[in-house]
């Protein structure tokens, strides 16, 4: 008895010692992936590329507040997190910080004093980017942007999210991997563009990617499986852009490229989340690095150059389309409403017109496994925003104060249902739940 609690003794000290060591021990920050030359200088306009390829200025700017200057509310299921000033205020901002500083936020996540962030900043993926990248970002925010003095708000989630030492084993499991990007042999530069593109800056995984245990992306790289499978962002389904019934695998290049640059092509439309994606960044790209990317992203599909089955181009008439021309007296509450409000524009055929009014046949919003994007669009509508190839906005009015939560579950199940969709109903309290949120 007495050795089992002198055993005991000795682990618990032990423990504590490893608790101390692992709260107080300074974290490893990540070296340069690369050694530049002395004189290295980003090219001209670089830096700003990359912060529109990363998309730094949404998260970073307030509504209406100065750019990069913080203090916007991100909710996530721990609670409220607020973006950091990240102007060279020397005060408020990160205007004291050296280049080996910045690059610990980006690839690691830990602040100058050793302080965690939390993942809300997408420091998983942008340890892919290039040691050349980090340096032109760097140099954007330290000679380009504008300081300003402005004291944001202080993220305090509750208890045992607030113990930000925890995220040190949390980067074990999520953020462990080499830094940098490596491209993948075999494969051409396009290709590889896209990926360090994909993976790294765009950090598309951050919500294509479904979650692990810990809540850490699963997959950060095409090696998995995982790896843009279909996630989940604040209730929202951010679509599988990879397997055999994902959307995107059955555009062509060139549409997908389309839809990247301006939000919109014959197929589909970004609502919500994605349109900000656009229009805060992927606008900004070049026109050979949205096909780059586009090309990677058909490229690790898993039906590759397969003929899509499920969307037959030919003039197919479906039940669907039978039941919405004859227009019997008795029809049913979701055609006679979908007739009534929205034909004229997605068309009985539901195949919309061209990059005008989206289709809805095949359409992964309205077949998504959570509803809540279809019937947020049915309430609030959507808008496009203005991009250098389509430079026209293009709107779709909400229905929220013409449509009851029983009409528009109606309505949401039968387009779910509807020509080759196949998607779950809709209750009238899944509207409800959407109709009460702020938006
Ligand atoms: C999806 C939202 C999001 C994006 C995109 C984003 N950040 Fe952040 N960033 C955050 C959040 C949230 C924090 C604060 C996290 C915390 O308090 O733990 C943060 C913190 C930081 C910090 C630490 C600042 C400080 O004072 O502690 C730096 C530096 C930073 N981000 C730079 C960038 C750069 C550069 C980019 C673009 C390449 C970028 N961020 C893109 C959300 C984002
Ligand atoms: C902040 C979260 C977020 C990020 C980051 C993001 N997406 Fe999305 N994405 C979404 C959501 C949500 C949708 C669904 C929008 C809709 O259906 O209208 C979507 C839709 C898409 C679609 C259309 C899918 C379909 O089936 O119609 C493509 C393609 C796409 N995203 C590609 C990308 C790429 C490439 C990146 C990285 C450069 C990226 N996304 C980054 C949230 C995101
Ligand atoms: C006056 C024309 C018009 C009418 C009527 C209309 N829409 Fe739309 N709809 C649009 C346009 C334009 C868009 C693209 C806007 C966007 O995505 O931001 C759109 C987008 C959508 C989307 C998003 C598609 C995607 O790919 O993300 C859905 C779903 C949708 N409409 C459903 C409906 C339903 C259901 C009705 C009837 C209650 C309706 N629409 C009535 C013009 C219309």
């Amino acid at each position: 008895m007495k050795t089992f609690i002198r055993v005991l003794g000795v682990l618990v000290v032990l423990g504590v010692a490893a608790l101390l060591a692992f709260i107080f021990v300074p974290v490893q920050r990540t070296g340069p992936t690369a050694q530049l030359a002395a004189d290295f200088k980003p090219a001209a306009g670089q830096g700003e590329y990359l912060m529109r390829a990363g998309d730094c200025m949404a998260c970073h700017t307030s509504e209406g507040g100065k750019p990069f200057a913080g203090g916007r509310a991100i909710q996530s299921p721990m609670g409220t997190i607020w973006t950091t000033n990240i102007t060279p205020d020397k005060d408020t901002g990160i205007g004291n910080w050296s280049l080996a500083d910045f690059r610990a936020a980006l690839y690691d996540g830990v602040t100058p004093n050793g302080t965690h962030l939390y993942p809300a900043m997408p420091y998983e993926n942008y340890r892919k980017l290039s040691e050349e990248d980090v340096v032109a970002l760097y140099d954007y925010f330290m000679h380009q942007v504008e300081p300003v003095s402005n004291k944001v708000e202080e993220t305090k989630l509750a208890f045992p999210f607030n113990m930000r030492f925890g995220l040190r084993a949390w980067n074990w499991l999520a953020a462990s991997y080499a830094a940098g990007s490596k491209p993948d042999a075999g494969e051409d530069a396009q290709f590889n563009r896209g990926k360090y593109l994909v993976e790294g800056a765009g950090h598309c995984a951050a919500c294509h990617s479904p979650r692990n245990l810990f809540m850490a992306q699963d997959g950060i790289d095409n090696t998995s499986k995982a790896f843009l499978s279909g996630g989940e962002i604040d209730g929202f389904t951010a679509p599988d852009l990879r397997g055999p019934a994902s959307g995107p695998q059955t555009w062509s290049t060139e549409q997908l490229a389309a839809y990247l640059a301006t939000a919109r092509n014959a197929h589909s439309s970004a609502t919500g989340e994605m349109m900000l994606v656009v229009r805060d960044s992927l606008q900004y790209m070049t026109h050979e690095d949205n096909l780059a990317i586009a090309t990677y992203l058909k490229k690790i599909g898993s039906n590759g150059a397969a003929a899509p089955a499920a969307q037959p181009e030919k003039a197919e008439v479906t039940g669907t389309e039978t039941v919405l021309s004859d227009a019997k007296h008795d029809m049913a509450l979701g055609p006679r409403l979908y007739l009534d409000n929205c034909a004229a524009c997605h068309a009985i055929s539901g195949k919309g017109a061209g990059e005008t009014f989206p289709a809805l046949d095949g359409n992964s919003l309205v077949a998504a496994k959570s509803p809540k994007g279809l019937i947020s669009v049915i309430l609030h509508g959507a808008e496009l925003p203005s991009t250098p190839d389509r430079p026209m906005k293009l709107r779709m009015q909400g229905y929220d104060d013409r449509l009851s939560d029983d009409e528009v579950a109606a309505l949401a199940t039968f387009l779910r249902a509807g020509w080759h969709n196949k998607a779950a109903a809709v209750s009238a309290a899944d509207v409800t739940a959407v109709r009460g949120e702020k938006h």
